[in-house]
């Protein structure tokens, strides 16, 4: 069984409901489901990390990346996201390997300047376990409205890393920061 990955544009539909139906179960959303639903916007350009087992979608967890501008200067930064494994099939380590290869793309693609990110100060040790995530001194706010999603007030852990020279370069403007993430109402990472 092993973590298989592709984009999530252009995805076979047959796997995309199965992924709505699996992340509706798995973070216990109220309503029906959207089968047909695309999982992130496709500006995002969202890549899909998914296990299998005996045919059916057991975990999964995507990476996707936009532009943000930290004192006037402009840097990619990706994120982990829709983090899951089915409500049956908790406690094996599936969550912790779709983690695993996530982070590895994440990391290594080239894409991304920065890597950030955010969950319940409950998780941190589920990620720092399966791929070396620590928490940092650093604050995500969705965009600059008033009533902004933010990870404070959220009661959220953010994680972050520089990956590129160039975000390495600019660490003092992440040391201790508030980042916006210029994300539509609604949305957070
Ligand atoms: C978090 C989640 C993906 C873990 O999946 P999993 O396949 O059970 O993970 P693994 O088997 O690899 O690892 C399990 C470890 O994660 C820990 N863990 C799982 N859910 C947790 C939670 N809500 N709070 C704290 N720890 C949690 C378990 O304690 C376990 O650690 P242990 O083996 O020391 O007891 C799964 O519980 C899930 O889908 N949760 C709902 C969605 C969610 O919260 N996603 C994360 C959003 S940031």
């Amino acid at each position: 069984m092993n973590v298989l990955t592709i984009p999530c544009e252009g995805m076979p539909q047959p796997l995309r409901r199965e992924i709505n139906a699996m992340l509706h179960l798995a973070y216990r959303c109220d309503g029906e489901v959207s089968p047909d639903e695309a999982l992130h916007r496709p500006e995002l350009e969202a890549r899909a990390f998914y296990l299998k087992d005996n045919g059916r979608l057991a975990a999964y967890a995507s990476v996707f990346g936009k532009a943000i501008t930290q004192q006037g200067r402009v840097f990619s930064l990706g994120s982990l996201g829709c983090v899951a494994t089915h409500p049956e099939l908790r406690g094996r380590g599936l969550g912790e390997r779709v983690v695993v290869a996530a982070s590895d793309w994440l990391r290594t693609c080239g894409r991304y300047d920065i890597a950030a990110f955010s969950c319940d100060a409950g998780l941190l040790p589920f990620y720092r376990r399966a791929a070396g995530w620590e928490a940092a001194d650093v604050v995500l706010v969705a965009n600059e409205n008033e009533n902004a999603l933010r990870s404070d007030t959220l009661g959220k852990v953010v994680m972050l890393e520089l990956l590129s020279g160039r975000a390495r370069t600019a660490e003092p403007l992440f040391r201790g920061a508030t980042i916006n993430l210029d994300l539509p109402p609604g949305e957070f990472v």
